[in-house]
């Protein structure tokens, strides 16, 4: 019996990249997981067929977060499919993590890059979070992903890190404005991992010096990710909250 029996999560990004894999993960802990996407319908539908055929529970919803409108238009998905399935739109895990990443520092940075990072990496999950406010369970999770550019003053990452260190904000805040319905808030940093997000890690000397700066002397992989969000989602981490926990292998530490 998975730890997560029972329980219904949205995962943002779910089709692509670390939530590819959180989404595989929390259906093999026997979550219903509702598999969001932006853009890319054939990799949101071979994640769901993927629990699927592993005897999981999965959905996909689609939603474009950079565009206005893009949390109304996943929220009527998500509600019909969950009333579908269930008569009831209430569920009880929330991973926000669609997110884009585009490089620069402060001279190269547009208008329009600033409010495309911002859009997508903090008021799109912002909102998210508004909308699932009244239909998660007592006793629910919201997990953000970050980054360590939060944390880490790159200057090429300028705007990227704002983006991560705003969500982190939020999530402290967050964690105090819903602990008392037992709802836990945290973030999860994962370091340099090997995504579509970051196939630079791919060239052997680029992924050689990220790997010589992190402790445990790799680059991440998504699976690294994904157990620490299934572990925050579970009851056994119910008395952690507004917390950030680095999944980075001790990137730049
Ligand atoms: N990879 C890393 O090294 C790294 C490091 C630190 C933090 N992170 C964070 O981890 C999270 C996941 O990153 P990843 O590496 O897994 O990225 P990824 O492989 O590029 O996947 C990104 C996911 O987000 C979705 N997405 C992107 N833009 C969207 C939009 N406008 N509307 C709706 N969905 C959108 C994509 O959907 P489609 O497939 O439909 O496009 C995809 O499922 C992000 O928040 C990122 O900032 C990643």
């Amino acid at each position: 019996m998975g730890t997560l029996q029972g329980k219904i999560a949205l995962v943002t990004g779910g089709s692509r990249g670390i939530g590819r894999v959180t989404a595989l993960r929390l259906a093999k802990e026997g979550a219903t997981v509702a598999v969001h996407y932006g853009n890319n319908a054939s990799a949101a539908k071979e994640v769901v067929d993927a629990i699927a055929s592993n005897g999981g529970a999965a959905f996909a919803v689609c939603a474009d977060l950079s565009a206005q409108g893009g949390v109304e238009a996943l929220f009527t998905a998500l509600d019909r499919e969950l009333r579908a399935r269930t008569g009831d739109i209430r569920f009880d895990i929330l991973v926000n993590n669609a997110g884009i990443w585009v490089r620069g520092a402060i001279e190269e940075v547009t208008e329009d890059v600033f409010d495309r990072l911002f859009q997508v990496n903090v008021k799109a999950p912002f909102f998210i979070t508004q909308k699932t406010a009244a239909r998660l369970r007592d006793g629910g999770r919201i997990i953000n992903v970050s980054s360590t550019a939060g944390r880490i003053g790159y200057p090429e990452m300028v705007v990227y890190g704002a983006t991560k260190g705003a969500v982190e904000a939020v999530t402290r805040s967050l964690a105090n404005h819903f602990g008392a319905r037992g709802i836990t808030v945290n973030s999860v940093t994962p370091g340099a991992t090997d995504t579509g997000m970051n196939l630079s890690l791919r060239d052997p000397v680029i992924g050689a010096a990220v790997s010589a700066n992190t402790a445990l002397k790799r680059i991440g992989r998504p699976d690294d990710i994904a157990g620490v969000i299934a572990f925050l989602a579970s009851d056994d981490a119910r008395w952690i909250t507004g917390t950030r926990v680095d999944a980075s292998g001790g990137l730049k530490i």
